[in-house]
């Protein structure tokens, strides 16, 4: 039976506007061009393990509205299967995303659809038996996220959480993760410890692998991203150099590409060198899902590295 990686999360359309520099509080500025896109961080992270060759079932749902069809187009064409898709009446999620000169940005959601089902609704639709692993993210209702991370234990189908946007989570719930995949910011917001680098990043894991995680990886940017477990050395895996443009949906590409390499069973070191190369491709490239990489273009990258 082929192993499928399992996204419960959130479904978006991204209204993109590009700026030379953020506005101030307050002020109001012309913008240097605007495109609808779908994105999405549960929605981003299927198409990248699709894109990268694995088998990906996508849960969650979009509203009655004008972007539901395309949302859904875009994750079929991208080879995710979308039978586990709901229709709630409604708008579908929308994310209002500023990205800058240096390619940063700034996120405002509008949850729509993606807070409008309970886990009732979903539960039928997650292939249990078939799993490799359930990604979530907090981008759909709490309540569903605990629920599927619940059962995903009891079942004893790993869950990997990517607490983003990040909250504080209670001891209890880090212990129903099996892999947490973080940035900076989000593993200050859950441990209280700041990280700026490789060094910070381990100690700073070390309290998750202390609250029962088993495996984690802190993302940072352009200072590429450290895994540590509860087996073995810490792992830095250098930042890939590359011109950014935009650098949404990047630690979505590296999660659903470091989730395809462990589908496949790669070891800890290759899958984060994939997926740290998917994800510099992500980042000289506009838009969530249309930058994301396909698994030629990643092996082509490592290749010509030499990595
Ligand atoms: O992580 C990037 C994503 O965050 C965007 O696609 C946007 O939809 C928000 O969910």
């Amino acid at each position: 039976m082929v192993k499928k990686i399992v996204v419960v999360g959130s479904i978006n359309m991204d209204l993109v506007t590009n700026v030379e520099a953020f506005p101030r509080p307050g002020e109001t500025i012309h913008s240097l061009g605007v495109a609808y896109l779908p994105g999405g961080k549960g929605a981003n992270q299927a198409v990248a393990a699709a894109r990268s060759g694995a088998s990906v079932r996508m849960v969650g749902a979009v509203g009655t509205d004008s972007f539901a069809q395309t949302l859904i187009d875009n994750l079929a064409d991208s080879g995710v299967d979308t039978s586990g898709v709901l229709r709630k009446e409604g708008h579908s999620g929308l994310a209002v995303i500023t990205v800058d000169r240096s390619g940063e940005n700034h996120i405002v959601l509008a949850g729509g659809s993606n807070k409008a089902f309970g886990y009732g609704e979903i539960e039928g639709r997650i292939p249990w038996d078939e799993a490799h692993a359930v990604l979530l993210q907090n981008e759909i209702d709490w309540s569903v996220t605990e629920a599927v991370m619940r059962e995903a234990g009891r079942r004893g189908v790993p869950v990997w959480f990517n607490p983003a946007p990040a909250l504080k989570l209670e001891p209890e719930v880090l212990g129903l993760i099996h892999t947490c995949i973080l940035n900076e910011t989000e593993i200050e917001v859950i441990t209280g410890a700041k990280v700026s680098g490789a060094d910070d990043a381990v100690p700073a894991a070390g309290r998750l692998l202390e609250a029962g995680v088993r495996q984690v990886v802190v993302t940072l940017g352009d200072k590429g991203c450290v895994w540590v477990g509860r087996e073995g050395e810490p792992v830095h895996v250098p930042a890939f150099k590359v011109q950014a443009v935009d650098t949404t949906a990047a630690g979505d590409t590296f999660i659903g590409a470091m989730a395809a390499a462990s589908c496949e069973g790669k070891p800890v070191p290759e899958a984060l060198r994939y997926a740290a190369a998917a994800s510099a491709l992500a980042v000289t490239r506009h838009g969530a899902q249309a930058s994301i990489p396909a698994r030629d273009e990643v092996e082509r990258l490592l290749a010509d590295a030499g990595r």
